[in-house]
């Protein structure tokens, strides 16, 4: 059978600009390629002339965007002969790990804070048979333990510090210029180990310089400075922002904050592992941090659920909430075309989302058609 034209992932999508050769065999589950969607409802309500946009990266095969920086660690670790990889998390970057390295055939250790994961995540870790080790810790306890255990055992890191993770979350960027034509005036993520916000830029950077120049390795993209050599041309770049959990707010604070608290769990990070390149994100787009409350973010989450049909996680809202605020204050101008980074499915913490819900209609009712006829005349017009 012909599969000319079946998507087989980004490695596949984007190899030429992905640091793999033509006989790399990648590791994937089809990640990459998802939905922008542009907001129909938000921006009426909060009255304002903005177009913005969500990238829903919870409809990636594990439901979050680890996915796209998983398919290049575990494309990379397997061509290198490596047999087992690490990574702490605080649930996303486990379930991908434990994914890919199930799809390689190649074991997958993961850290997770005991008790602070959601339990779709917990369910993924379990089911795609990875070792999971919960420490009585947090991510960052978590983090500081693989960088160590990782010069004593055969094991490779898989978290963001793993170079090749970037390079496969960049790939969202170049979606979002090809879908949009080019590069919106903001791009707004929610802000964790800062991985992610780092990754985009390195993507729209990339994008933004002349094809002709790129292919021909004489505009070559310098993570390490967040500038190109050579005689690279730039087009736009948007401004970036990044939102933080305010119990979770480094960037805020300005140093790293020792007890991370925040509903918004994939986010509870207190000492980014992006630290500097984030800065350099920020200063290079005329960009900003800022940070929102919880009840902010699962006030996002939930309108973004019933007015827009798009669910995702309560980290992924932090966006959303973000440039809803910074639109109404004016920071964010009338007219801007702003894209939104929705990181994870809204399906992977139930709790969270069942807990907020005391007042969804939920009718239990006889089994008959009048009760049913009943339930729906008496709610028409609520
Ligand atoms: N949103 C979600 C749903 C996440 O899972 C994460 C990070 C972020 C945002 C922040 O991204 O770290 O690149 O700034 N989750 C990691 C994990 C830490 O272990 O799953 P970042």
């Amino acid at each position: 059978m012909s599969n000319a034209n079946r998507y087989t992932g980004l490695v596949d999508r984007y190899r030429d600009r992905l640091p793999v050769t033509a006989t790399t065999r990648a590791i994937s589950l089809g990640e990459g390629n998802t939905p922008l969607i542009k907001l129909e409802n938000i921006p009426r309500i909060i009255g304002k002339d903005v177009e913005i946009y969500v990238k829903y990266e919870g409809l990636n095969p594990t439901g979050s965007f680890k996915d796209r920086g998983m398919t290049m660690a575990v494309t990379k670790a397997v061509e290198e002969g490596s047999q087992a990889i690490i990574c702490a998390s605080t649930g996303n970057t486990s379930a991908a790990a434990a994914a890919y390295a199930a799809r390689a055939g190649i074991k997958a250790f993961v850290l997770i804070p005991e008790g602070k994961i959601a339990m779709g995540k917990m369910a993924q870790a379990m089911m795609y048979g990875a070792i999971t080790m919960q420490i009585r810790g947090n991510f960052d306890d978590g983090m500081r333990l693989v960088k160590e255990v990782a010069d004593q055992a055969p094991v490779t890191i898989v978290n963001s510090i793993n170079p090749y993770r970037l390079q496969g979350q960049k790939t969202a960027a170049f979606e979002i210029v090809e879908a949009l034509g080019q590069a919106p005036d903001y791009h707004a993520l929610p802000v964790g180990n800062a991985g992610n916000i780092t990754a985009h830029w390195m993507g729209y950077s990339e994008q933004a310089v002349d094809p002709a120049l790129y292919a021909s390795n004489r505009a070559v993209y310098q993570p390490e400075t967040h500038s190109f050599s050579g005689e690279a041309a730039i087009a736009k770049r948007p401004t970036m922002l990044g939102y933080q959990a305010a119990g979770a707010a480094p960037f805020l604070r300005g140093a790293p904050v020792d007890h991370p608290e925040t509903v918004a769990t994939a986010i509870r990070i207190g000492n980014p592992q992006s630290w500097n390149h984030a800065h350099a994100v920020m200063k290079e787009s005329g960009g900003w941090f800022d940070e929102l409350q919880d009840q902010e973010i699962l006030e996002a989450q939930r309108l973004l659920t019933m007015y827009e049909g798009v669910f995702v996680e309560p980290a992924s809202a932090a966006s959303v909430g973000g440039v809803i605020r910074d639109v109404k204050n004016g920071k964010i101008p009338e007219g801007s075309v702003i894209v939104c980074t929705v990181t994870g499915n809204g399906l992977k913490d139930p709790d969270t989302a069942i807990k907020q819900c005391s007042d969804a209609v939920m009718l239990t009712i006889d089994a008959t058609m009048n009760d049913v006829k009943c339930s729906i005349l008496s709610n028409m017009e609520k």
